[in-house]
């Protein structure tokens, strides 16, 4: 895989070349692990989360494409997608706009399918917007390998005299295929299934569509109005429809949830089917209600569309998290894996950026000020993404858990178990490195 990568991005003129380990922080989102310098006592090197900063400084000082099989860092909890190392091809293009990004990295997917799977795509990959994703598939990776799309039937439920209902910002549908037939036990059994807290429903309403139609609303609902559920949702005879509500993001992902869930109990979730889509235009910003303050949902480099300058440069709360960005995520089978963004290359826009991001001048100009002082040169428009290799790996392989596709891997703790590593290190490297652990071990567990 890595050699078709490489053959690919070397035939389209990327140079690929290293970037440094030991640096200072970068802006991915999760922890950086640290490593104590000894020459420089109390100061600590960061391991890179990506080469994010690196690449858009090498198109700053001309380099056109540039690409790196690399290690990332990560110290976040781990799932079966999840490793603290990974790796990355992380590639950057400068004077490119969205489409030639698409363009560029589609055809990489398409080469690496064609030579190692032997698959070949003649059409382009699908697109969706992360709003249609959330609509649709209550997910921003949607698993396209099977339809039982998600309908809102909010309007159509309301007004009825059911109050669970009606007192919803919400209310979701999918129709799941053949599943008419359910017995009270299975139905009971879904119940407790969306109740569990990974789910984290209230409840779940059901119309089973068999030679007779019986319901959990039967009581509220004329047989015509729930025919009308019905029409809403695209169901047909033989079909389960399943209805959730509540807020409406939370009920959109839960409903996304229990639709895998019915994907894979039907096995409709195939190891040997492809199925690459693209979504874009997520929200730039996400406002989190603990620390008050909006993260960005990239990094921070992601530039705002230009059509939505003028919210980004408003101080309207609402406006600022109605922003989308221009970035773009790469899925293949419900897994992202790939995403990346057109830059902002105007010093302006990054430093609203940062502001908006709750950054003092100072903070900023301490954590970024080297990319933000290349900037002033004048920085060329530029943009890229990164894939997931560990994760492309293990989908053409067929699986989900990328520690099977990595030599010594990583347990859930972050823990090397045949090495033992991480492990105490002797005192006297401690005093070396000017170090003291506060840590004792009756205090834990
Ligand atoms: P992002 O954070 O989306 O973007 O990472 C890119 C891709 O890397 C994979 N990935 C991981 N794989 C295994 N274990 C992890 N802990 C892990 N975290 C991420 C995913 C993801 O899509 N610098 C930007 C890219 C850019 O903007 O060009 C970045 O790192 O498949």
């Amino acid at each position: 895989m890595a050699i078709e990568t490489r053959k690919y991005l070397d035939s389209q003129n990327f140079m690929e070349i290293e970037t440094p380990f030991l640096i200072k922080s970068t802006p991915e989102g999760a922890r950086d692990f640290v490593v104590p310098s000894r020459m420089n006592p109390g100061e600590f090197y960061a391991l890179p989360q990506s080469p994010q900063t690196f690449k858009q400084l090498l198109m700053v000082s001309g380099f056109d494409r540039y690409c790196q099989i690399v290690r990332c860092f990560r110290d976040e909890d781990l799932r079966a997608d999840r490793q603290p190392e990974f790796t990355q091809i992380d590639c950057e293009m400068s004077f490119v706009e969205r489409e030639d990004v698409l363009q560029m990295f589609e055809g990489l997917l398409k080469h690496l399918f064609k030579a190692v799977k032997g698959i070949e795509f003649n059409e382009p990959f699908e697109r969706i917007t992360y709003d249609e994703a959330m609509n649709y598939f209550g997910s921003d990776k949607p698993d396209l390998r099977f339809g039982m799309q998600m309908h809102d039937i909010t309007s159509t439920v309301q007004g009825h005299g059911f109050s669970v209902f009606d007192s919803a910002e919400y209310v979701g549908a999918i129709a799941v295929p053949g599943c008419a037939g359910y017995s009270r036990k299975q139905t009971d059994e879904l119940t407790e299934w969306v109740k569990r807290p990974q789910v984290g429903a209230k409840g779940l309403v059901f119309i089973k569509l068999g030679d007779e139609v019986k319901s959990s609303i039967d009581k509220f609902y004329t047989p015509e109005q729930i025919q009308e559920i019905a029409n809403k949702c695209d169901a047909n005879k033989g079909d389960l429809i399943l209805i959730l509500c509540g807020p409406k993001h939370k009920t959109q992902v839960a409903l996304g949830t229990l639709r895998l869930e019915m994907g894979a109990r039907l096995g409709l979730r195939k190891g040997d089917v492809f199925k690459p889509l693209w979504v874009t235009d997520f929200p730039l910003l996400e406002w989190d209600d603990e620390t008050q303050r909006f993260y960005a949902m990239h990094h921070p480099f992601t530039s705002p569309k230009p059509e939505d300058l003028d919210k980004f440069f408003s101080n309207d709360k609402e406006a600022l998290a109605d922003v989308k960005a221009n970035a773009y995520d790469i899925v293949l089978n419900g897994n992202e894996i790939g995403g990346g963004s057109i830059r902002i290359h105007d010093r302006k826009v990054q430093e609203r950026m940062f502001e908006i991001l709750g950054f003092t001048h100072e903070q900023a100009e301490y954590r970024f000020g080297f990319l933000m002082n290349a900037f002033k040169f004048g920085a060329p428009p530029h943009g890229g993404l990164a894939f997931g290799f560990d994760r492309l790996c293990a989908l053409f392989g067929g699986q989900e858990t990328i520690r099977d596709y990595i030599a010594f891997p990583k347990n859930n703790m972050g823990r090397d178990v045949m090495a033992e590593a991480p492990s105490v290190i002797d005192d006297s490297q401690m005093d070396e490195l000017f170090l003291k652990s506060t840590y004792k071990k009756e205090e834990t567990k």
